[in-house]
């Protein structure tokens, strides 16, 4: 039986009220902008998706409200704090975690070692114990393979790892940086199935994909970037029936 609330500090925004703000965001990569006064507001509860082709600025955005880089302008703030004072360490304490892109799973480190890392901002064993029950169930080809180095994992089977390292650390704002990428369909289907059961628990999700279809049909709301801007934004499922969004992003 749960004793813990799904997320190690529940934001004091009530469910429903934006958790995450950010506002004219502007970033440049040296004489490159690449974005160009981004605004995206995710609810607490929500699952928001962040769709548009490679060098739109996905990852980017990520990186800026997980204060991995700094903005030229513009401001994010989560749960009613402006992130600028905090470090990204700071951030994740505060109950941000970001799944980057590519993963960074330590492939010396068995499965197990790697969850537990995921763990270093609490140490209480007994609630270590059941966030460890939470990804095992979650993902259960994770729970077969607990002593097995990280490195011998398949590529979807990584992508589930650093999910569940960061599930590990009861995050109530999690950040998904293209979990499909390079992924088997099956996997793909596996892991948005538990991303959708981890919204299910009461974790906010912002999720960045280039896999448009999986993206609108595993959230509530979407926004569109294309080169450093927000094109369109709107409820998943209408844009998914918008002609302008299937020609360009369904392949239809
Ligand atoms: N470290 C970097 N240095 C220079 N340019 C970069 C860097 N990272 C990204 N860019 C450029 O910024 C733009 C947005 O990149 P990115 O945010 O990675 O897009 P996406 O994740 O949507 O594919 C692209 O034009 C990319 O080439
Ligand atoms: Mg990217």
């Amino acid at each position: 039986m749960r004793t813990a609330h799904p997320t190690r500090q529940p934001p004091s925004t009530p469910e429903g009220q934006p958790l995450l703000q950010v506002q004219d965001l502007r970033v440049n990569y040296g004489g490159i902008e690449a974005l160009k006064g981004v605004s995206i507001e995710v609810r607490r509860g929500e699952v928001v998706a962040l769709i548009g082709a490679n060098g739109a600025g996905k990852t980017t955005t990520l990186r800026a409200i997980a204060r991995l880089l700094q903005p030229r302008q513009g401001r994010v703030v989560f749960d009613g704090q402006d992130v600028a004072s905090l470090g990204p360490e700071a951030l994740v304490e505060r109950g941000v975690s970001l799944v980057p892109e590519g993963r960074g799973v330590f492939p010396n480190l068995t499965v197990r070692e790697n969850l537990e890392l995921g763990a270093w901002n609490h140490r209480s064993p007994s609630i270590m114990a059941e966030t460890f029950e939470d990804v095992v169930q979650l993902f259960p080809r994770l729970g077969e393979r607990m002593k097995q180095d990280a490195g011998t994992l398949s590529g979807g089977e990584q992508q589930m790892l650093a999910i569940g390292r960061a599930v590990m650390a009861r995050p109530a704002l999690l950040l998904l940086d293209e979990p499909s990428l390079g992924i088997a369909p099956k996997l793909v289907m596996d892991i948005f199935r538990a991303i959708r059961a981890i919204a299910a628990s009461g974790t906010t999700i912002l999720v960045v994909e280039q896999n448009t279809r999986v993206a609108l049909g595993s959230s509530q709301r979407a926004y569109v970037l294309r080169t450093g801007e927000v094109l369109r934004q709107g409820v998943s499922r209408e844009l998914a029936q918008d002609p302008e969004i299937q020609k360009a992003y369904l392949g239809g």
